[in-house]
């Protein structure tokens, strides 16, 4: 399983290298590193797997964080409304549309990849489009889809995204998002970052 100590951080060359394209239909050694990416991020979820192993939360984690430079990501995570589970294994991912429309995570970002004393407030698009081929992790089939999605799971995404450009939220954080609306997350919803 992977822990802590498998987390590339920020210096570390691949995080800043573009991640290639996966063959579909997937290959074993594919299949079986994005489990145990939705493994990890489940597991940091788990207060007792967070104790046991030390784990930092997350809601994604992308293939290059563990150093493997393929276009891959997870995302596991609430909406903003507390109803909806996003659970989403990605393979070869392209955002064909961003909103112009932007907003942010009113807490700011964080990056298992990039010391947990630093946030700060991102502009992201309100609203994507994404095309991608999602995999059922059980069967391991991957499936072309074309998703909108928005608010704080496009967020998620969007974060996820970038570390498959070898981009990382601390080049795009800003002091201050005066004339844009943060997303609004439920009372009892825990706001988390990737
Ligand atoms: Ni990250």
């Amino acid at each position: 399983m992977l822990l802590m100590k498998d987390i590339i951080q920020d210096g570390h060359p691949l995080l800043r290298k573009r991640a290639v394209d996966v063959k579909i239909p997937l290959e074993k050694v594919d299949l079986d590193t994005i489990r145990s990416m939705m493994e990890f991020v489940k597991n940091s979820q788990d207060p007792d797997q967070i104790e046991k192993y030390k784990l930092r939360p997350s809601v994604g984690l992308a293939a290059p964080q563990i150093a493997i430079s393929k276009k891959m990501f997870c995302v596991h995570t609430w909406d903003e409304t507390g109803n909806n589970l996003a659970s989403f294994a990605f393979v070869n991912p392209k955002i064909i549309s961003f909103s112009e429309e932007l907003t942010y995570l009113p807490g700011g970002e964080g990056c298992l990849s990039v010391d947990e004393n630093t946030t700060g407030l991102v502009p992201r698009s309100k609203r994507i489009k994404l095309k991608a081929h999602l995999v059922d992790l059980e069967t391991g089939v991957a499936s072309p889809v074309l998703m909108k999605l928005s608010g704080y799971v496009g967020i998620v995404v969007q974060h996820e995204y970038d570390h498959l450009l070898g981009t990382l939220f601390i080049d795009k954080v800003k002091p201050s998002l005066p004339n844009l609306k943060p997303i609004i997350f439920n009372e009892e919803v825990e706001e988390r970052t990737a």
